[in-house]
């Protein structure tokens, strides 16, 4: 990386012979995410080498082939329709506790605890499979194709994905594999259909099967089986990966600010008295709800959403020539001083709504923003404040060390070094 040059808040610098801008003050993130965003595509080398793995599925596609798609699958996501998964997302985490207590004070490795568990929540959610069975299988799959992405983005002279070189050849492994099991139940799901004229019971109310009813409105089509395909393996990698590294982050916050957690732990004593967390107590977990959001605001785990001027554009005041990068950072902007008072800090409160403060839109923004937002937000949101919770309610994670550890930002914010925790039963805590 060299020559550095601020322009205001958009910092220019050169990458491979690329110019890269990257926008800090929320105003330009909007522009270029909302405003303008039909000005910008998806042509980055991030998502040129997503779209090897996630084909045509709605984060990698564009146009209108992503506007029908979006248009077709938004109301699968809606909270009615996704509230139901609310007892699958505790149970799961539910599950994990009685693993960790069955051996107390065990050091546990939680950042890859949670991916399991949200691999887990995405594959139940998503596919209803017995992913006691298949997770090894397909848990493996989709984190051979995750890193292969992450080598391939770190990559300084890329490689092409036809290159018959041994990384390519495991990636294309792990993709045949993902491919199989995923049509595999599009076809079974199909031919159950048919018979009984209905999904299979089971079946009947996960996010596949309402991808399989979903029809466009205007044109009355539903998807073929290659597109379902697209969306479930981007659904699967979307929906799990972003999500553990959420709930990594933020046991290490809560482990490293005491009061913080006594806090927590004083609403879910007063809002559940021992029950497991359902959706119907999410309005009583307010607290939670900022614990989460102040996690996001430090660590968001897309910390760089990156776009492409299609045509010469101003942004904050930076001529940018079409085709050059644009990178928006909920990361750097989250620390703006100008929007966050000591933005360095852990404070929940900032998110208190009944103290709210005036900041502008884009001045937070962990899901994205304007037609490209993600569309599983509000899963999100509901996923991590029932699993930290269900967790938080039964039993304590403490550092194993006070060493500060750092972010790894590569196509998500992961930790430089795995989170390892001891895990210790709360006393007084429900079983
Ligand atoms: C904490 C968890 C999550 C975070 C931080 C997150 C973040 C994001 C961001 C920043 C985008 C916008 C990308 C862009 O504009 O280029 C996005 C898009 C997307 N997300 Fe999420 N996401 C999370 C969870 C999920 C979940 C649970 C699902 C599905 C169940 C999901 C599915 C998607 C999809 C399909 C898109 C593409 C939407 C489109 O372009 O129309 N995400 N996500």
């Amino acid at each position: 990386m060299s020559g550095f040059r601020a322009c205001g808040d958009v910092v220019r610098f050169r990458l491979l012979n690329r110019s890269l801008f990257l926008v800090a003050h929320p105003r330009d993130a909007r522009r270029v995410l909302q405003d303008h965003a039909n000005q910008y595509d998806k042509g980055t080398r991030g998502f040129r080498v997503l779209r090897v793995f996630l084909r045509n599925g709605l984060l990698t596609s564009e146009g209108a082939y992503w506007l029908r798609q979006r248009r077709i699958m938004q109301p699968a996501f809606h909270r009615d329709r996704t509230a139901g998964f609310g007892d699958t997302m505790t149970s799961a985490a539910g599950d994990l506790v009685d693993d960790w207590l069955r051996s107390p004070s065990e050091t546990v490795n939680v950042t890859a605890d949670m991916m399991r568990l949200t691999l887990r929540i995405v594959g139940e959610t998503l596919l209803s499979t017995d992913v006691s069975q298949e997770a090894d299988r397909v848990g493996r799959a989709l984190h051979t194709m995750l890193r292969g992405a992450n080598e391939a983005i770190g990559r300084v002279v890329p490689m092409p994905a036809w290159w018959p070189s041994r990384a390519n050849r495991v990636q294309r492994a792990a993709m045949r594999t993902l491919d199989d099991v995923i049509l595999e139940i599009i076809a079974s799901r199909r031919t159950s259909a048919g018979l009984a004229g209905s999904m299979t019971r089971a079946s009947d109310d996960d996010l596949l099967s309402m991808l399989m009813e979903a029809r466009d409105e205007e044109t009355g089509e539903g998807m073929s089986d290659a597109q379902l395909r697209d969306e479930v393996m981007t659904i699967f990698l979307a929906g799990h990966e972003t999500t553990a590294i959420a709930l990594g982050w933020t046991w290490h916050l809560l482990a490293a600010h005491p009061s913080v957690r006594q806090r927590l732990e004083r609403e879910l004593d007063h809002a559940l008295g021992g029950r497991p967390p359902t959706m119907a107590d999410l309005p009583r977990l307010g607290y939670v709800d900022q614990v989460v959001k102040e996690s996001m605001r430090l660590y968001p785990p897309a910390w760089v959403v990156s776009r492409r001027p299609m045509s010469e554009d101003v942004v904050g005041g930076c001529r940018i020539p079409a085709g050059a990068i644009v990178l928006t950072s909920p990361y750097v902007t989250h620390r703006h001083p100008k929007f966050w008072a000591n933005p360095e800090r852990f404070d929940p409160d900032r998110f208190d709504p009944t103290r709210p403060v005036e900041r502008p839109p884009f001045a937070y923004f962990p899901f994205g923003g304007g037609p490209r937002q993600c569309i599983g937000n509000t899963f999100a949101m509901m996923e991590l404040v029932l699993v930290v919770s269900a967790i938080a309610q039964r039993c304590r994670l403490d550092a194993t060390d006070r060493r500060e550890i750092g972010g790894d930002p590569a196509i998500t914010l992961r930790a430089a070094t795995p989170i390892t925790m001891r895990v210790s039963r709360r006393a007084g805590a429900p079983a």
